[in-house]
């Protein structure tokens, strides 16, 4: 549906002042702007719905959703992965009970409709009284339009219309292929995704993991004071930060001067295991000299990989990774789905310790995920103030041009735009163009 005129008022204004790094507070709680996201940003784009690894074994599923959409991703009594929309044909109840299972058929508990994992109708309860007639061919479950596996994660997108994964990822994709392709293996999901609630709108989150390593210094210290976080935070502001094209932002935490591999803090034996056949040159150049990566996939995919102890009188750092989306509940409230993943070919005692390390810092009561959630509640809040809502300009202007000391690399040999150091919001303001550019686009 179109645009309120109030909408695309609020968001051409915010285009017109984003080039001098100006953004406005009031997309971040608005109706109007919420609904429109769900057709023009969710609706339009890739969205990631699970890890081949939660769904190991035929029959295995597990209930995700895009939106508002709720959706079944299984995998088939035929082994493939199709991701089913969890609403019956008949009257339209939720089929699916459960958050996860193993089945090869779903019943419908209205009426008892009865679908086979591939989503064929295959019962209809009395049916030659009912139905004789009916054509069970046509009334099967809706599939999602489009279904790709990167690595073993399943993205869907509910726009038939949607260019490929690959073009959609842009730069991004190069760079997760050089985490994911570090092991022949890939990776797998631990334990079971942590959801919480925030009361807060996701692009905040969102703007957070494509490029605010700022917030640390400050939000963060004590997590440095402690002995969590064993970087210096000033010198984790060494590294870069890359605009990897439609509205994806990148960032890595680099020591230039270290001349031992570093691939982001991995104890030899698990480094041993890597396959750096599997990289290019290039790649292989970033990942030695690499500490801390993180980044958003567009609109609302986050993932984060670093060293981090969970107890650091008695335990050394250990490297975690997790990825997470910020699922929207409404303009002002976010459902955060919290995966946490290791290399397949680790020692079960590395996964737990990558686990616990993990859980200590970006859990639901993680020293890191705490520090967040107030400032994105509070900012939620602001963003609904009918002064605020009017007149409050933010400032997204760090690394501009005479401002700090950040400057492009101008010979960046890997793909998108970098900066060095990391003082630096352009990864922001390439997500907010992209944005906005989706979000005023009427095709
Ligand atoms: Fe599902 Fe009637 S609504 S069987
Ligand atoms: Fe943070």
């Amino acid at each position: 549906s179109p645009l309120s005129k109030r909408a695309r008022a609020m968001l051409e204004d915010f285009q017109a002042s984003l080039e001098q790094g100006i953004s406005k507070i009031g997309v971040l709680n608005d109706e109007e702007i919420h609904q429109a996201e769900l057709e023009r940003v969710f609706g339009r784009n890739w969205n990631f719905l699970a890890h081949e690894s939660e769904i190991p074994n035929k029959n295995d599923y597990v209930l995700r959703s895009i939106g508002d959409d709720t959706f079944i991703v299984n995998r088939g009594s035929d082994g493939e992965i199709r991701v089913l929309l969890d609403v019956c044909p008949h009257r339209g109840a939720s089929i699916c009970r459960a958050a996860k299972g193993s089945s090869s058929h779903f019943q419908c508990p209205y009426h008892g409709w009865t679908f086979k994992n591939n989503g064929d109708l295959v019962g209809t309860p009395s049916f030659k009284d009912a139905y004789s007639g009916l054509d069970r061919k046509e009334w099967g479950l809706t599939q999602a339009p489009r279904v790709e596996i990167f690595h073993g994660f399943v993205f869907a997108t509910l726009d038939e219309n949607c260019p490929d994964l690959k073009e959609s990822l842009a730069g991004m994709g190069w760079y997760l292929d050089m985490i994911f392709s570090l092991q022949d293996e890939g990776m797998e999901v631990l334990g079971e995704p942590q959801r919480f609630i925030i009361k807060a709108n996701w692009k905040i989150a969102a703007e957070n993991f494509s490029g605010d390593d700022y917030h640390l210094m400050t939000l963060h210290k004590s997590t440095y004071d402690i002995g969590v976080m064993q970087i210096p935070l000033r010198e984790n502001m060494k590294g870069y930060h890359i605009q990897a094209g439609n509205g994806h932002g990148i960032s890595f935490s680099i020591d230039l001067e270290s001349k031992d591999p570093l691939f982001f803090y991995y104890p030899e034996e698990i480094v041993k295991t890597f396959n750096l056949e599997n990289l290019s040159e290039k790649q292989l150049e970033l990942a030695r000299g690499s500490r801390v990566c993180v980044g958003n996939i567009f609109p609302n995919i986050s993932f984060l990989m670093l060293p981090l102890s969970p107890d650091p009188k008695n335990v050394p750092p250990t490297p975690l990774f997790t990825w997470r989306v910020w699922q929207p509940k409404g303009k002002d409230e976010i459902e955060v789905w919290n995966w946490f993943m290791m290399y397949k070919n680790t020692s079960e005692e590395f996964k737990r310790a990558s686990y616990r390390a993990a859980m200590a810092s970006f859990g639901i009561a993680g020293t890191f995920e705490l520090d967040d959630a107030i400032p994105w509640e509070t900012i939620t809040r602001n963003a609904k103030g009918t002064f605020a809502k009017k007149n409050m300009k933010l400032n997204l202007q760090m690394g501009m041009e005479g401002m700090g000391t950040a400057k492009q690399v101008m010979e960046w040999p890997f793909p998108g735009i970098a900066y060095y150091p990391r003082y630096e919001e352009g990864n922001q303001r390439h997500l907010y163009r992209h944005y906005l550019k989706e979000m005023l686009s009427e095709e």
